[in-house]
């Protein structure tokens, strides 16, 4: 483990984001139990808030990309990567805020990952294969394969939104080998194939807040599950209302 806490010291505002039950909650102090943790919840819950708010505190472009390059120059601080405290052990010190070369922490965001090509495919540190020539999931994958190994942190944001029911599972396959390496990764995913990693700490953001939980009580893993047997359940009501207006 190289993250196992993270807290808002004192009082926070009451401005955005600190008015969201997800950040508000991180107030008293949420502990990371294992070595990959999945922020699952709602549109508009607050995952990417958090996640951005954790790469700033590493030193992570919160826009996406490494630890330590120039290519980490790293904007202003959201407004909760100002305030948030990451509660780091002595690994975690060294390959996150160590010598600047030793670091070892990437966020792989999916808005911005091919903008980031752009700037950093063939370069030292990076991945060689031009992500232009890829196909997205492909792309994915290439940098997933390349920057995702050993001990470091990685913080993801909705990896699956470029991939396949089968490099869903490749993926949980990558994560699981990375946790056994050492490394530690903060995902936050709407995927109920990413989220079944066995022994991941599973938080799930709403109204009440952040609850530890598991994956078959997840709430996407039920509508899920809903679903696939009877699409018509879902449908019907929304095919109806729209062919009405
Ligand atoms: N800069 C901002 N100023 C004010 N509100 C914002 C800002 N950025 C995001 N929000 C709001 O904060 C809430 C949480 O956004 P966030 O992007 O963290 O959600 P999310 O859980 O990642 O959702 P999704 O599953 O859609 O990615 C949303 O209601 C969003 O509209
Ligand atoms: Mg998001």
């Amino acid at each position: 483990m190289l993250i196992t806490r993270l807290a808002i010291p004192g009082q926070s505002s009451g401005e955005w984001p600190f008015t969201l039950p997800a950040v508000r909650a991180l107030t008293g102090g949420v502990t990371l139990t294992a070595p990959v943790t999945f922020l699952v919840g709602e549109n508009g819950s607050g995952k990417s808030t958090i996640i951005e708010a954790i790469a700033d505190v590493c030193g992570i472009n919160s826009a996406g990309g490494k630890a330590g390059t120039r290519y980490a120059s790293t904007g202003p601080a959201t407004p909760l990567g100002e305030v948030l405290d990451a509660e780091m052990t002595a690994a975690g010190l060294r390959l996150i805020r160590g010598p600047r070369l030793k670091r070892s922490a990437f966020f792989l965001r999916a808005e911005t990952l091919f903008n980031l090509g752009q700037n950093v495919s063939g370069r030292y540190g990076f991945w060689d294969q031009d992500l232009t020539e890829q196909s997205h999931g492909e792309g994915f994958f290439t940098v997933l394969d390349r920057m995702v190994a050993g001990p470091g942190l990685y913080l993801m944001d909705e990896p699956e939104a470029a991939l396949s029911f089968h490099s869903c599972l490749r993926l949980v396959g990558l994560m699981d080998r990375v946790a056994r390496e050492g490394g530690q990764i903060i995902c936050a995913t709407h995927s109920p194939i990413l989220t079944s990693l066995p022994g991941a700490h599973i938080l799930e953001l709403g109204d009440d807040g952040i609850c530890a939980t598991e994956w078959d009580k997840l709430q996407v893993v039920d509508h899920w599950r809903r679903f696939l047997a009877k699409p018509d359940f879902y449908l019907r009501y929304l095919l109806d209302e729209s062919s009405s207006t």
